[in-house]
């Protein structure tokens, strides 16, 4: 095993226990897991819940909605942390909220991660014991229930969606929980400025159109109106929620649906916009965009055309041979590529 911090979590996924509740975001190889474990597990990453449930487990898709558990009733909570703050203090928060008396919060993750700092803030909100082992860098704290505090960690209110001015038009409804959520991405500006020049018709966009890797919905939102047949989809809960409600929000008729990387829709896009993630979580995961790639081939009608923003070090044009006949880069500014790909194969 070479992610020490994986090896622990491993360690006590394999440990049966009652009323135990395992959260995950982004960042784990659902093969590397056990089958058929005897407890729950939900998380925001669409794809990981549907191959940790494929391997047998309870699962649940959600924004790590826990409203249905009722005040102490966990004996468990495994959670290896996550990369944003507010996530992982939400998290923490609930804990003190679910866990009975003397149940134990487990705590994961690289000292680079900040898990020392997460363990001391988590001991203080739950009011009990804290214990931690180390192997090399990596951290497994755990941390029991006494007499929580009242005083919660901030956690900028995470589960709320809230208007943020990002741009000069309307405000855009968006979340802590998702990619970005707090900025426009420069790459997917660049594309939206020069989407008009690259598919050679104006916007707002006619025909059925994608926006593969949505987010809050940023590109559909602006390249798209109440006319347009459009279709959002993202792998993560916090954006389809956020992205649903921009769309109602604007009166865009769009359907917004989870996927990875499209991989459950059904073809026949005429225009597909794509700003891809490139790394998945803490590590970098090499074949996210070949995945992107190949559902877009899929799902692109006959006289489609698909618009990709990328870095100018991912090698898109080389990853979209033998996929499509029509590979075009349509302007680059010196950070970003724009690449058109046309006639799937
Ligand atoms: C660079 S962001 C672009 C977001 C948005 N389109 C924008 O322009 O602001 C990439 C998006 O891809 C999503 N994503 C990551 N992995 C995915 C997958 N396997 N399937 C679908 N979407 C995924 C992320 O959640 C994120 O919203």
């Amino acid at each position: 095993m070479t992610d020490p911090v994986l090896n622990l979590l491993l360690q006590d996924l394999r440990h049966r226990s009652e009323r135990t509740l395992w959260l995950v975001d982004e960042n784990i190889p659902a093969d590397l897991c056990p089958a058929q474990p005897g407890f729950e597990v939900i998380g925001n990453r669409f794809d990981l819940i549907q191959a940790l449930s494929a391997r047998g487990w309870t699962t649940e898709f959600s924004d790590f909605d826990l409203s249905r558990y009722p005040d102490n009733s966990l004996q468990r909570i495994i959670y290896r942390v996550s990369k944003e703050k507010p996530v992982v203090h939400y998290l923490i928060n609930q804990a003190a909220r679910l866990l009975q008396t003397e149940g134990e919060l487990i705590l994961i993750g690289d000292k680079s991660e900040g898990i020392k700092t997460y363990s001391r803030k988590a001991q203080q909100r739950l009011g009990g014991t804290r214990e931690e082992r180390k192997q090399g860098s990596a951290w497994r704290a755990v941390l029991t229930r006494g007499s929580a505090t009242d005083e919660p960690l901030e956690d900028q209110q995470y589960r709320q969606l809230r208007p943020l001015a990002l741009d000069a038009g309307e405000p855009y409804l968006s979340k802590p929980g998702l990619y970005g959520w707090n900025k426009v991405d420069r790459g997917s500006a660049f594309l939206l400025e020069q989407l008009p020049a690259m598919l050679g018709q104006p916007l707002p966009l006619r025909g059925r159109v994608l926006d593969l890797g949505c987010g809050f919905g940023y590109l559909a939102l602006n390249a798209c109106d109440s006319d347009t047949l459009l279709t959002c989809t993202d792998n993560n809960a916090a954006a389809l929620y956020a992205c649903r409600e921009n769309l109602a929000h604007r009166d865009l008729h769009g359907e917004v649906i989870a996927s990875d990387a499209g991989r459950e829709l059904q073809p026949g896009f005429d225009t597909i916009m794509c700003n891809p993630p490139f790394h998945a979580g803490f590590g970098v995961e090499g074949d996210l965009t070949d995945r992107f790639l190949e559902q877009t081939r899929r799902l692109l009608a006959p006289g489609g055309s698909a618009c990709f923003v990328v870095n100018l070090h991912i090698p898109l044009e080389r990853k979209a041979q033998g996929r499509f006949a029509q590979i075009r880069c349509h302007a680059d500014n010196g950070h970003f590529k724009l690449i058109h790909l046309s006639q799937a194969l």
